[in-house]
């Protein structure tokens, strides 16, 4: 029997199904134009990242941006930062692309591929101030909660990718998955976690509302956030 093959190779398990979603016109359009100016292809190869932004500044790093209106009002306000974001869904990809030609910033990039990918082959070891994981998709089955971006190995491999200094940021609007991440981070030696917030969308930490967390609130969930700083382990 084919799965009883030892020589077959496993499928990594992805923390997101592909959706074909339906593009509009308008979304098609700033793929096939806009992509030369924000996009950066996925290939197996460490980013230059003072090259890729023209400049030397800090990067915050933001997986599964959804249709990036929080991601360009951040590199809107905070002109000093370069944001690079990671989404695999094509019409939140076209969305912000749009998004990103109205507001006329240049300190944004967009990658789209599976974030884990991109952090072991492209994001080099100590090189972000930031990654914000903001409303990561729950998983809310018990069988599926292995899809859950949120796991050991990943917590530790945003750590590397951090620099000394750097922080997670996550929030998330379902109390299973609350309960998971502080579980993850009680056990964790890599983040401590300076500030947790459970709240009903009146107090985030310091980011904009998002898109998912508006769909949370109105469905009558509570919020939960969380700053981690990378532990100093010297
Ligand atoms: C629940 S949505 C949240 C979107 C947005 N952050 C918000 O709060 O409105 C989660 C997003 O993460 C994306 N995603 C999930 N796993 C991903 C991965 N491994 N790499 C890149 N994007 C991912 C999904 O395509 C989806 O758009």
């Amino acid at each position: 029997m084919a799965n009883q093959d030892p020589t077959r190779q496993r499928r990594p398990i992805r923390s997101f199904v592909r959706r074909t979603g339906r593009l509009t016109s308008s979304q098609k359009r700033a793929l096939d134009e806009l992509w030369p100016r924000y996009g950066v292809e996925f290939t197996p190869r460490l980013l230059d990242f003072t090259a890729l932004f023209e400049r030397c500044a800090p990067v915050v790093l933001e997986i599964g941006f959804g249709n990036g209106e929080t991601l360009v009002q951040q590199a809107v306000e905070n002109p000093e930062f370069d944001y690079l974001g990671i989404e695999v869904h094509e019409p939140g990809l076209g969305h912000c692309l749009i998004a990103a030609q109205d507001a006329g910033i240049s300190n944004l990039r967009l990658i789209a591929a599976d974030a884990v990918d991109v952090l072991h082959q492209q994001i080099p070891p100590t090189s972000l101030r930031r990654i914000n994981l903001y409303f990561p998709d729950p998983w809310p089955k018990k069988r599926h909660h292995k899809r859950r971006i949120l796991q050991p190995p990943f917590l530790n491999l945003c750590a590397d990718r951090l620099e000394a200094g750097g922080s997670l940021h996550i929030a998330t609007d379902w109390a299973n998955y609350a309960a998971h991440i502080e579980e993850l981070l009680a056990a964790s030696d890599r983040f401590v976690c300076s500030s947790r917030r459970e709240h009903d969308g009146d107090q985030p930490l310091d980011r904009p509302m998002t898109k998912f967390e508006r769909r949370g609130l109105r469905q009558g969930h509570r919020i939960w956030d969380w700053r981690c700083d990378k532990a100093d382990l010297s």
